[in-house]
């Protein structure tokens, strides 16, 4: 990243390090279609290892990953519950419709967490006029719903509801390893109440690409097919799948330091006149904050502060912006970033600013 840009949109945005580049280059590869990639095949032994699940399949990005999972589990005409902001339901592009012809029901949640009663109160009757409920999906941590997380309870009671129903469970886990770092737990614990988890590697993990699909053995066996329905099965994919071992080892460990500097940032803004946040439910590496309409709009700011070398989306509303913070991201950009929404704020707003683009808006 040039030192004179303060990138904030996404951990998406970050770059492979010198490390990790050094593992892609000397990456053993093979056919990974045959199941002859050591590399994969090693990934793949790692993260099942890693969250207690019998098996897990590579994929190309998030939305693969989880998607496979809803083919994994649903049949057409059945029906998925998730939370009103999840992504699976709202930027995978109509994915559950069109790759496994499953419908989506939105639940009310709270910052994008949904608990039992919700779930309960969207059961239906066994009725030729009702869609089947097959899916429930949860996503943590949650993205558009705040970067918060679910306590462990929480997890248990809806996926034991669900599976007591005969549900099955898919945890969105595109930022797994920041909630489990956010609160402690272990990937285990997490993963044990759920069907299929998916996790990225290209989020704050930082590699260039990569997804994983776990689950047991019998479900894993189905996501292989629906990967390579979706044309999503590859070659030689030790290439990426030696930067998801890299960040294994390397880059789990120090998500810590992101929400640190995602409670800096947060601090620091909560002082500025005209912006509302509460750094309190600041969780992780996501920092959601609204700009006061008397100050502005959320794309001007976007757009002041673009100008100014800081990069930070208007996401989800008029008002709202999230801030992201991740490995290419330190302490002293934090702070020029807290000082700089200072400066345009205090300059007002400005009606010849030009609208951000949002482009990476959702990722
Ligand atoms: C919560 C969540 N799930 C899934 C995805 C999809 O990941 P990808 O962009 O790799 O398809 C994202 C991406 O931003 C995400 O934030």
């Amino acid at each position: 990243m040039p030192d004179s840009i303060v990138e904030l949109r996404s951990d998406t945005m970050t770059r492979p390090t010198p490390g990790m580049r050094e593992a892609i280059a000397n990456a053993e590869v093979g056919d990974d279609m045959s199941g002859e990639d050591p590399t994969v095949n090693e990934l793949e032994a790692r993260m099942a290892d890693l969250l207690g699940k019998e098996a897990a399949v590579f994929a190309c990005s998030g939305t693969q990953s989880n998607q496979m999972g809803v083919w994994t589990h649903c049949q057409t005409g059945d029906e998925i519950l998730i939370d009103k902001t999840g992504h699976i339901g709202n930027f995978e592009a109509g994915a559950p419709a069109v790759l496994s012809g499953a419908s989506v029901r939105m639940l009310d949640g709270q910052g994008g967490l949904i608990d039992v009663d919700l779930v309960q109160a969207a059961l239906r009757p066994i009725n030729q006029h009702f869609t089947p409920t097959r899916l429930v999906c949860l996503e943590n941590s949650t993205n558009i719903g705040g970067g918060r997380t679910y306590p462990l309870e929480q997890i248990e009671r809806v996926c034991a509801f669900a599976h007591e129903r005969g549900f099955k469970t898919h945890l969105d886990g595109a930022r797994f390893f920041n909630a489990c770092t956010a609160r402690g737990y272990t990937p285990r614990e997490v993963a044990a109440h759920f069907d299929t988890v998916s996790i990225c590697f290209s989020k704050g993990l930082g590699c260039p690409m990569g997804s994983i699909l776990v689950g047991s053995q019998s479900d894993i066996v189905r996501a292989r097919r629906a990967r390579k329905i979706f044309g999503g099965a590859l070659r030689q994919a030790g290439i990426p799948a030696a930067a998801c071992l890299y960040a294994i080892e390397h880059h789990i460990d120090r998500l810590s330091i992101d929400h640190e500097h995602a409670q800096l940032f947060a601090r620091g803004i909560a002082e500025i006149d005209g912006i509302r946040i509460n750094p309190d439910e600041v969780e992780t590496n996501l920092v959601f904050f609204e700009i006061d309409p008397a100050c502005g709009t959320a794309a001007e700011l976007s757009a002041a502060l673009r100008t100014r070398g800081v990069h930070i989306n208007n996401v989800g509303g008029p008002q709202r912006l999230r801030a992201c913070t991740h490995l290419d991201v330190d302490a002293d950009g934090v702070l020029r970033a807290v000082k700089t929404i200072a400066e345009c704020l205090a300059e007002g707003p400005g009606a010849d600013r030009p609208a951000a683009s949002g482009a990476y808006a959702h990722a």
